[in-house]
């Protein structure tokens, strides 16, 4: 199954992940692209879920720019986990735990920052996913999703390539509205050619 293939992809790839040339020039500008928009729309953040966390350098950076926050990462690959304990000093704060983004372990309306970096398009059931964040994010949230969203002619390229993983803008909207979610703002994350986008959901009035 292409869900379990990809987790044996990033449980092998964990040991040696942030060295990977793409850190640079995709994640890094994506992590701050998302920590930027979440200190926009959430000012004081008390609890922050990081979904699909990998090594887990989003949250390093969360917990320099929201101190005194909780600070959970969840991941469905064991090694990525583990990893991610390992490059996290002693005395943070973070907690990482094996999950995946279809069956959180938190209770409902606990976090009002939820965020997925480059996850969301290999999560084995993304109506599944979206409906857990709709359960675990409170009232006045946000949910800071980045992926490649596909708009414009790009969605065209999607449909001929079968590339059904990686959410066009409109059918993510229809999946976000059944869950009772909205898109409140959207950016482009600078220098990767407007392909990879961060769209803040909260919950509908
Ligand atoms: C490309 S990495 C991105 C990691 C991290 N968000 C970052 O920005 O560096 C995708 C991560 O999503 C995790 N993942 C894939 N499917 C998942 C699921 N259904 N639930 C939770 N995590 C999942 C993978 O194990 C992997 O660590």
């Amino acid at each position: 199954m292409a869900h379990h293939d990809d987790i044996h992809r990033f449980n092998r790839w964990a040991r040696t992940y942030d060295r990977h040339w793409m850190q640079r020039f995709i994640f890094d500008r994506v992590h701050r692209t998302v920590l930027d928009l979440a200190a926009q729309e959430v000012v004081q953040p008390s609890a922050i879920l990081d979904i699909g966390c990998g090594t887990g350098r989003l949250l390093r950076s969360a917990e320099l720019q929201f101190a005194g926050a909780e600070l959970v990462g969840v991941d469905a690959a064991a090694e990525m986990v583990r990893q991610a304990q390992a490059s996290t000093p002693t005395g943070s704060p973070i907690r990482f735990q094996e999950a995946t983004a279809e069956d959180l372990p938190f209770p409902a309306a606990h976090f009002d920052l939820v965020f997925s970096t480059l996850t969301f398009h290999h999560w084995y059931s993304q109506s599944q996913g979206i409906a857990e964040v709709a359960r675990v994010l409170a009232p006045g949230g946000r949910w800071l999703l980045a992926d490649f969203i596909a708009t414009g002619p790009i969605k065209y390229v999607r449909r001929i390539l079968r590339l059904h993983q990686f959410p066009e803008r409109h059918e993510l909207e229809i999946m976000l509205a059944r869950a009772g979610l909205t898109v409140m703002t959207e950016r482009r994350v600078p220098g990767l050619g407007g392909q990879v986008k961060v769209l803040a959901v909260a919950v509908k009035d």
